[in-house]
């Protein structure tokens, strides 16, 4: 083929010897500064080859003249971020979390590692804006199943929720009432708990659920239905739930029970990051005195508590709607 070749009279220019039903290709030489340009790339490779690590082998890549990684810089960039942070870590080490708001400026930053933080191991359960959704609590408000203070937010935060694999989590369980109430008990409670969180009047189911709520529920949700920390059990008053106000999840919650698990973090986190943490979800919102004053701030809130335990709440409900007690 190649003795085909010869030069085209038109360009000046030789072609390829190539011939395809009478149409030929011209070898046009690649425009020089083109040329120059792929030269000079294969000399940087060269170089760059004997520099950085570039060749892949079995354990690891070659390792360069110049001895720098990837990894090593980040290393050494994580260092320099550690030793800028040492103070700081080291002053949140010490402090005794109780304190943290009275030293505005150690808050702050506990709360600003505690955002980031956040962000790595919470969102997944608890949503980016810690909003939560059905069975992750919401964070923002005030409204805690265990406790907003910040020293039981880090207790919260250290031991986990019914974690399976530790002796100091934070333990509960809600009957089974499926195996111990009929069907039509459980319809009475849930009457009555939709009674005493303003959703619907008082009516002859809901009288019959308070009877059987007196009995089965206020051990742990209170005689109000006003929740108890010590159970991590919710509020029944409010319109905020954790599993649903509506008759149906309310059903299913009374008659299987639901006994959501919180990962402990002492096994993951540092204890640094861990009161990071709980400034940081102290501060979304709903973030609570420590517990003597607290109990001064609850006291008003169930006036009637002392002493009338289960006919106070629907006396209660009938002050919000006065007309239709039975
Ligand atoms: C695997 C899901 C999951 C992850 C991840 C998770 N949580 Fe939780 N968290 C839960 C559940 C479920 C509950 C409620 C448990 C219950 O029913 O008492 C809870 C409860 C809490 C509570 C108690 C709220 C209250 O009202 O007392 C706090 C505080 C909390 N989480 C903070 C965090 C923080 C901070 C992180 C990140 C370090 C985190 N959670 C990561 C599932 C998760
Ligand atoms: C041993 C303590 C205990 C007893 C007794 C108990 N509960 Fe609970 N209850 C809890 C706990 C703890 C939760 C939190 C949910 C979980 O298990 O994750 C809960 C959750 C609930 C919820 C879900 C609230 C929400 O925000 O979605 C309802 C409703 C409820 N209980 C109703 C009742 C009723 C009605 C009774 C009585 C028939 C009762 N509970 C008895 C501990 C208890």
């Amino acid at each position: 083929m190649a003795k085909n070749k010869r030069i085209d009279a038109p360009t000046g220019t030789s072609t390829v010897g190539h011939e395809w039903d009478g149409i030929e290709e011209l070898d046009t030489p690649l425009p020089r500064w083109w040329l120059l340009i792929f030269y000079a790339c294969i000399v940087f490779a060269v170089v760059y080859v004997f520099l950085f690590p570039a060749i892949p082998l079995a354990n690891g890549a070659t390792r360069g003249f110049l001895g720098w990684s990837s990894h090593g810089q980040f290393e050494s960039e994580m260092a320099a971020a550690a030793a800028r942070r040492a103070p700081i870590a080291k002053a949140l080490a010490d402090i005794p979390i109780e304190s943290l708001p009275a030293n505005p400026q150690l808050m702050a930053a506990a709360i600003e590692g505690g955002r980031a933080a956040f962000k790595v191991h919470c969102v997944q359960c608890h949503g980016s804006g810690a909003a939560g959704s059905k069975g992750y609590p919401n964070l923002n408000d005030d409204d805690w199943l265990w406790g907003g203070d910040l020293a039981t937010i880090q207790t919260t935060l250290t031991h986990g929720i019914r974690n399976p694999d530790h002796d100091e989590t934070r333990i509960s369980a809600m009957p089974v009432f499926g195996e111990i109430l009929n069907p039509a008990e459980i319809d009475s409670l849930v009457a009555y708990v939709r009674t005493i969180s303003g959703q619907q009047k008082p009516d002859a189911a809901s009288a019959r659920g308070a009877v059987l709520f007196a009995a089965n529920c206020v051990v742990c949700h209170g005689a109000q239905g006003q929740g108890g920390r010590t159970v991590g059990a919710p509020k029944l008053t409010d319109s905020i739930w954790l599993y649903g106000g509506d008759a149906a999840t309310l059903r299913r919650t009374i008659t299987y029970s639901r006994g959501g698990v919180m990962p402990r973090w002492n096994s993951r986190l540092d204890p640094v990051t861990i009161k990071m943490l709980a400034a940081y979800v102290y501060s979304l919102g709903g973030g609570e005195a420590a517990p003597q004053v607290a109990a001064t701030v609850a006291a008003p809130v169930s006036p009637a508590a002392p002493g009338g335990a289960p006919a106070a709440a629907p006396a209660d409900a009938a002050t919000a709607t006065p007309n239709v007690q039975p």
